[in-house]
């Protein structure tokens, strides 16, 4: 939800700050703009409505310069996606410019009394009284000032400034909102993002709550709230600038999508050593999780599905009873968890509001708390008692692919962890397993060169997909010569069994998400409570059938669909002949995995065929309407 980007040091800001706000045009695309000091004691502000690239026209046209400069792009909450509600804001005196991340809840007081002290307002945001506040403090100390105006707000907030009195001088703060200082050589860099500076500098310092920095070129100077310096060392991140550029895809979605394998790969290298799991930085004892007589995981989106499987996973390989919550049911409530539970927060960007909220409300109540986040040094990484990172490396399509089979494997990881330290399967069980998860990834680039091979294909199918699509709604709109209206073809059910139920869940999410064709998914089993009601001609059905122990029930609910002519576009295990005689559309085939492990295969011609149709549909993939990659208000 909005990113920020500050640069100042001794090159030209403004490329800095356009570069630096696409790598985070992922947490909100809807406006954009920056603020630069001119060197002549001025800020001058360009914004705009729309992408980055809009903005980016608007300067190739009339540039700015200048070396110190703080940029934005937004996830509108509250006003419009306008110029006039776009970042930064400016003072009533335009002497001091402000972006900010976050929502101020007290705005309408703060606004009311500013207003009655003469302020004029320009924007319908909260982040208005900000400026204004820090216009209001300011008595030659930037830095002050703002330590002063923070004291007046309530709510969440990543936050930077500047001042033309100030120039070369950059002053942020957070509370609740991701803040990160990237430390260079004569320039330094702030962002919502490590990823967003990452090509210039990998040495970061995370900023805690309520903490204020001051950049210049070359000091960065931590204080608290109250004025207390701060000293902390920077941290040395090893992500790969280049995960975070497309690497010739079109789009990161699908780069994401084929990276998958290695990255599991390298996890499974990562964690287990001479068939012993190991997470070096979860630093809690085994003694301590031997206390725990259950598990809670709490997540949202893509990482409650994730979850979902986790339940499957931990059930199967561990005595604990799972329980699975979306992280914002979970925290409103009074979720009976204490010192015998153990509370699993999953989130990609470690920032969702909703989780770590959750999270908060477990620890509250004695729990003891572990977190998979892939973002290092984020909120919930931080705030839980112990972490494991998924190391899947920046995830920049908003569409999540890579970071789920990431925390599936973590999540096996940890299953096959827990059970070496309760001793609940035999040594030489937890090796099967080990060795035989091992050989995962490998059966995942199967499926992917089998995508490769038949591109053509699967374009093809989304092609047809499309004109059935179209077909279907001119039918709906114009009514049959009863007049009576049939559904439009637009719509997909996904149905899944058993540790395979949630990947319907996923698979469904995924095309919602870039296509925006509704699309639903259910448990297989319950098919006939509901869903068994839309079927006719029209919706595609997709069944993920993979060779296992409820295959022959997942068959009989296939050959229902067949019974009422659903179209059938089912997922089954090579050599699967028996699939030919209820004619499906088209068959996905992937190779034999043990069925624990299947979820890891059969999610990828999921996100491929989510893929295809949004490609298809001309969909903007990377960057769906509406939504933001990391969810940062409730
Ligand atoms: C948003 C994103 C999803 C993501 C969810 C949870 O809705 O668009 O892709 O799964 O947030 O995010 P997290 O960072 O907590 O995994």
């Amino acid at each position: 939800m909005c990113g920020i980007f500050g640069y100042t040091g001794h090159k030209e800001a403004q490329n800095l700050i356009i570069q630096g706000l696409k790598q985070l045009e992922y947490r909100g695309y809807d406006s954009s703009g920056l603020a630069i000091q001119n060197g002549t004691h001025a800020i001058c502000v360009e914004k705009t409505h729309g992408k980055i690239k809009n903005l980016e026209e608007i300067l190739k046209k009339t540039p700015l310069k200048g070396r110190t400069a703080i940029g934005h792009t937004r996830w509108a909450t509250h006003g419009i996606p306008s110029r006039e509600n776009a970042h930064p804001h400016l003072d009533n005196h335009e002497q001091i410019a402000v972006v900010h991340n976050g929502i101020i809840e007290n705005h309408f007081d703060l606004k009311e009394t500013l207003e009655s002290e003469g302020v004029r307002f320009r924007s319908e945001t909260d982040t208005e009284v900000i400026v204004h506040l820090v216009a209001k403090y300011y008595k030659g100390n930037l830095e002050n000032a703002v330590r002063r105006a923070l004291k007046d707000l309530k709510g969440t907030y990543a936050v930077a400034v500047i001042c033309s009195s100030e120039p070369g001088k950059i002053v942020a703060a957070r509370m609740d909102s991701p803040l990160v200082v990237g430390i260079g050589k004569t320039e330094n860099f702030l962002a919502s993002d490590v990823s967003a500076f990452l090509e210039h500098t990998n040495r970061v310092i995370f900023l805690e709550n309520q903490e204020i920095v001051s950049l210049t070129d070359n000091a960065v100077k931590i204080t608290d709230i109250a004025g207390r310096a701060v000293s902390r060392e920077p941290v040395k991140i090893n992500w790969d600038p280049a995960q975070a550029k497309k690497g010739g895809f079109e789009h990161f979605m699908l780069k994401e999508i084929f990276e998958q394998p290695s990255i599991l790969s390298a996890i499974y290298k990562e964690r287990v050593n001479g068939l012993k799991v190991h997470f070096d930085e979860l630093k809690i004892t085994a003694s301590k999780l031997k206390s725990i007589k259950r598990i809670v995981i709490i997540a949202c989106g893509t990482a409650y599905h994730a979850g979902l499987v986790g339940k499957y996973i931990f059930e199967e390989f561990t005595k604990f009873p799972v329980w699975v919550d979306t992280s914002s049911e979970f925290r409103y409530r009074d979720p009976k968890v204490g010192k015998d539970t153990l509370v699993i927060a999953i989130s990609q960007s470690g920032e969702t509001a909703d989780t770590l909220a959750g999270l908060r409300e477990a620890k509250k109540k004695g729990a003891l708390t572990i977190s998979i986040c892939n973002v290092l040094g984020s909120t919930i990484a931080r705030e839980s008692q112990g972490v494991i990172y998924t190391h899947a490396g920046p995830e920049i399509a908003v569409a999540s692919t890579k970071a789920y089979t990431a925390q599936l494997m973590i999540l096996y990881l940890m299953a096959i962890y827990f059970d070496q330290i309760f001793k609940t399967l035999s040594l030489g069980q937890s090796r099967v397993l080990l060795k035989a998860l091992s050989h995962v990834p490998a059966l995942m680039q199967e499926v992917l060169d089998m995508y490769k091979k038949e591109e053509k294909e699967w374009a093809a199918n989304a092609h047809d997909f499309n004109v059935r699509y179209h077909e279907g709604l001119e039918r709906y709109f114009s009514a049959d010569p009863a007049g009576r209206k049939r559904s439009p073809n637009g719509f997909f059910l996904y149905l899944g069994r058993n540790i395979n139920y949630p990947n319907a869940l996923e698979g469904a999410l995924k095309l919602k998400e870039i296509s925006y064709i509704p699309a639903e998914g259910y448990p297989a089993g319950e098919m006939k409570h509901g869903p068994i009601a839309l079927i006719d001609e029209n919706p595609w059905v997709i069944c993920i059938a993979p060779k296992s122990k409820t295959y022959d029930k997942m068959f009989s609910n296939i050959q229902e669909i067949k019974a009422r002519n659903g179209i059938i576009v089912p997922i089954v295990t090579r050599g699967d002949t028996q699939i030919h005689k209820v004619k499906p559309l088209y068959v996905v085939e992937i190779p034999e995995v043990e069925e624990i492990f299947s979820p890891l295969v059969t999610i990828l011609p999921l996100q491929l065929i989510a893929y295809c149709i949004a490609k298809e549909f001309g969909e903007d993939i990377d960057q769906p309407r509406n939504l933001a990659k990391s969810v940062t208000v409730e």
